[in-house]
């Protein structure tokens, strides 16, 4: 122990403590290690906080994506077990709903395109079924009438991703798991690798380290500029509004072409999400609000009667292929777990799992090589 009562070293160092660092304390914990966690803020307070937690790999598949469908019907598989464990280990409601989700079409171009992504699910044999707006207004009465058809996804569900973050964060400190406030400043190395993290406070030990940076992970100065991955942020704003928990405005997951909707068990909407490549800018918009509640207010009227609850806007970590970055980087025992882009909550349990898996190297481990971190620098070499 140090003087003020901390052991300064673990078996594990997990850097970033937003719901992928947590996640993957939690999974390794849950595999016998010491883990600390270092956050430089409040923990779960970037992309974690503004997310509105769609665990949708049917309804948000988009064409050209294979091995990222795959991993998120992977980790989307995992979701039931994961929030269970959590919510045991601490009598917290993470607010994870198996909703199912109903995407409109609101005129008849929308319909067209509509059509072609339900045939992109159907051919990778997923669930999904075509509605006329009758079917549709019979699900959720609320949608506008006007809608031209709609597609169901049955499988979709949804989680409250702050719910997650405080839960996962009282299960961790059960389970002796220290997140503590400090900013990484650089990586301690020795002849076989990683030998733990240099922070504004003194070095801290490990023989492993996790880094979970988010969006920052490619301009984090802590680590080396051979290891950071081509991640990027692209913002996106999120308007929160309230309603009543048993009258809700919706039931599903609600989407049109170019908004979404989810509810929360308290009757609270989150309505998302703008996509902007502005750098590191995490602005709310008077633009962005409009575009929001307009698109919005076109799926379903009744969000005009709801509270206006806050608009938010964060940064998702995005990646040349929009697959993640999960696995062991060239410094021995140094491992990257970013990239997750616009699924970053869907993709946490997989992610924990793969890094259990790398690190601790035991059986419950989840291989995730398209995610591998050197497949940019191949691409550059090939
Ligand atoms: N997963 C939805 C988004 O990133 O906006």
């Amino acid at each position: 122990m140090t003087p003020n009562g901390q052991d300064k070293s673990s078996d594990v160092i997990v850097v970033g403590a937003g719901l992928i660092g947590l996640a993957c304390a939690w999974e390794l914990a849950a595999g016998g290690a010491s883990v600390t966690v270092l956050e430089r803020e409040e923990p779960g307070c970037g992309a974690s906080r503004v997310a509105a937690g769609m665990l949708a790999p049917v309804g948000e598949l988009d064409f050209g994506e294979p091995e990222l469908l795959a991993l998120n019907l992977r980790s989307r598989a995992l979701y039931p077990g994961f929030v269970a464990a959590v919510e045991a280990a601490t009598g917290l409601d993470t607010g994870y709903r198996q909703t199912g989700a109903l995407h409109v079409a609101l005129d008849r171009d929308e319909a067209g395109e509509l059509r072609r992504v339900m045939e992109l699910q159907k051919s990778h044999g997923l669930d999904s079924s075509w509605l006329g707006p009758l079917g549709a207004r019979d699900l959720e009465p609320g949608v506008s009438p006007s809608l031209a058809g709609a597609v169901l996804v049955e499988d979709d569900a949804v989680v409250d991703p702050r719910a997650l973050v405080a839960a996962l964060r009282v299960g961790l400190e059960a389970a002796g798991v220290r997140i503590v406030r400090a900013e990484a400043t650089g990586i301690l190395t020795g002849p076989a690798g990683i030998e733990g993290v240099e922070t504004e406070d003194g070095a801290r030990r490990a023989g492993k380290v996790v880094a979970a940076p988010g969006a920052e992970a490619g301009v984090a100065a802590w680590l080396p500029e051979t290891v950071r991955p081509p991640v990027r942020p692209v913002k996106g704003q999120v308007v929160e509004l309230r309603g009543v928990a048993d009258d809700p405005v919706c039931e599903r997951i609600l989407g049109s072409e170019r908004v979404y909707l989810a509810p929360r068990p308290d009757g609270r909407l989150i309505i998302g999400a703008t996509v902007e490549e502005m750098g590191f800018d995490r602005r709310v918009t008077g633009g962005g609000v409009h575009e929001l509640l307009r698109e919005a207010y076109r799926l379903l009227p009744d969000v005009a009667e709801m509270e206006f609850v806050e608009a938010t806007a964060g940064l998702r970590p995005g990646t040349p292929d929009n697959v993640p970055v999960i696995g062991e980087t060239a410094i021995d025992g140094l491992f990257l777990a970013t990239g997750h882009y616009r699924n970053g909550i869907l993709l946490a349990p997989l992610t924990a799992r793969a890094i259990r898996g790398l690190v601790i190297g035991d059986q419950t481990g989840e291989q995730v090589e398209a995610a591998r971190p050197d497949r940019f620098e191949q691409e550059v070499l090939g």
